[in-house]
């Protein structure tokens, strides 16, 4: 089994606008894959395509135009979008004018291989070259194939005013950077999202306080590493000087910035990157009551020599001594982590500090996965993938099983605790009942009453399952 992060939203999402806000007069079906970036990417998307004449639809069958905004991270991943295309390549027989085409990762990732590979492609567009989408779509109107997989150093969408796909109405993603550049050997991202690029604040603020405005009531900030962001003057960061460097506006001023917007708005962020999570981060998390207590510190593997090979810039010491910093500075704080098992060369021994970290930290949640090389990265050209697959399942297996009874445990602790918990949907299991998060991430469920969605309650949590607290509104 591989769990999912909720970067990598696990189910395809379709995305249809809530509110759609021109007239458009074609249907566009887009479906998305990965993680939250990409989602949010669709978004943006469907910005762009709304101004073109578009408007969404959940019904693939009625569409002019499909997209599949991809992920690339691990085969699987890819292998899903492939059974997806050939499904719509199955409409298209019977409506020959329908447009399929391909957006994100995977078409960054294989480019023009794509059109040939996958017969049924009319257009392949990278990350960053959304804004080209009208014009792309008229050179296949005119009976050719399109392709624009060009990376930008600059793109980042800072201006295009996201259309909402599939919204509660409450919580939102706001993209603050784009690009990732830290080259961890396993990760095929770098080479899909290119260089790493800061958002001004000033949009990223307005975007939050126009979401808040409509009744948002939780955004989350998101960037591949968000403790590296910095803005000065829209430099990408390896241009700046060091005193540019020094009077940036840093990751910690961001979450204070927007934490600002309202104490009715909550903030989360997603992901940080031990080697660059500093205290002054942690400073501005205890600071502010909105900004919620939950850390997501990818660990990807508890011994240091892995972590080397992993090239993730941190030693198993300097990892436990933020998560110390967490303990010292934000106490309250849940704390979730990614796991990569049988990574190129993993011995038993450094596979057994893996779940020692895990025994050490007693994480609340994990995603967790085992290694899939991915063409053209590092580990592909210098490590041999040389653990087995059964090995690479077990351990897997192994680490799953002991975060599920941490995550238990972590779960039970909140039992007979007071949660102030945001109301995000009616319960799944229950017309009755009504679910939300607390601070910390944990799904709590509580009577409907007269609760609106939208609304804080403070709920005493009287029983949990699993994953879940129960309880009564007080
Ligand atoms: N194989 C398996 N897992 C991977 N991840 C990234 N690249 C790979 C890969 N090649 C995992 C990491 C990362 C998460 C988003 O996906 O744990 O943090
Ligand atoms: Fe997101 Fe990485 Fe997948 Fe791209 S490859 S969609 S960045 S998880």
């Amino acid at each position: 089994m591989i769990l999912s992060s909720n970067k990598q939203i696990d189910e395809a999402r379709q995305g249809e606008a809530l509110i759609t806000k021109g007239q458009g007069t074609r249907k566009l079906f887009l479906e998305s894959y990965g993680c939250a970036m990409n989602f949010s990417d669709s978004e943006i998307v469907a910005s762009i395509l709304d101004g073109a004449g578009y408007s969404t639809t959940r019904n693939f069958e009625e569409a002019d135009l499909i997209l599949v905004n991809t992920c690339a991270i691990r085969d699987n991943a890819e292998q899903r979008v492939r059974g997806r295309l050939r499904d719509f390549n199955a409409v298209k027989k019977k409506n020959p004018g329908l447009i399929i085409g391909v957006l994100g990762c995977m078409a960054e990732r294989l480019k023009s291989n794509l059109l040939e590979e996958e017969k049924i492609v009319d257009l392949v567009v990278g990350p960053d070259a959304y804004r080209d989408l009208p014009n792309l779509l008229q050179t296949v109107g005119e009976g050719h194939k399109a392709v624009n997989v060009l990376l930008s150093r600059e793109e980042t969408y800072a201006d295009i005013s996201p259309v909402r796909l599939d919204t509660n109405g409450v919580t939102a993603f706001i993209s603050i950077m784009r690009g990732c550049d830290n080259m961890c050997s396993f990760c095929v991202v770098p080479y899909t999202r290119g260089r790493e690029r800061s958002r001004d604040p000033e949009s990223i603020t307005q975007e939050a306080r126009e979401l808040f405005e409509k009744g948002y009531r939780e955004v989350t900030l998101l960037g591949q590493n968000v403790d590296s962001y910095l803005w000065n003057s829209g430099k990408a960061k390896k241009e700046m000087s060091e005193e540019e460097k020094q009077s940036g506006f840093t990751f910690a001023m961001l979450l204070e910035k927007v934490a600002g917007v309202s104490p009715d708005l909550r903030v989360r962020f997603s992901t940080s990157n031990p080697k660059d999570m500093l205290d002054d981060v942690l400073h501005a998390i205890a600071k502010h009551e909105n900004i919620c207590k939950y850390i997501h510190l990818p660990v990807q593997s508890g011994n240091t020599a892995m972590l080397e090979r992993m090239n993730r810039g941190y030693s198993r010491e300097f990892y436990m001594d933020r998560i110390a910093a967490i303990h010292r500075i934000v106490p309250e704080a849940a704390i979730s982590t990614d796991i990569i098992t049988g990574f190129c060369g993993e011995t038993d021994e450094e596979f057994k500090d893996t779940l020692r970290v895990m025994e050490d930290v007693r994480y609340d949640f994990a995603y967790m996965f085992f290694y899939s090389e991915r063409p053209g990265t590092y580990a592909q050209k210098k490590y041999s993938d040389d653990i087995p697959e059964e090995l690479k399942k077990s351990r897997l297996a192994e680490v799953i099983k002991l975060q599920q009874k941490h995550s238990a445990e972590r779960v039970r602790e909140g039992l007979g605790k007071i949660h102030r918990v945001l109301v995000e949907r009616v319960s799944k299991r229950s017309e009755e009942m009504m679910s939300g998060r607390n601070s910390q991430n944990t799904v709590v469920v509580f009577p409907r009453g007269e609760l609106k969605i939208g609304d804080y309650v403070n709920v005493l949590a009287t029983e949990c399952t699993l994953a879940t607290l129960i309880g009564k509104v007080v």
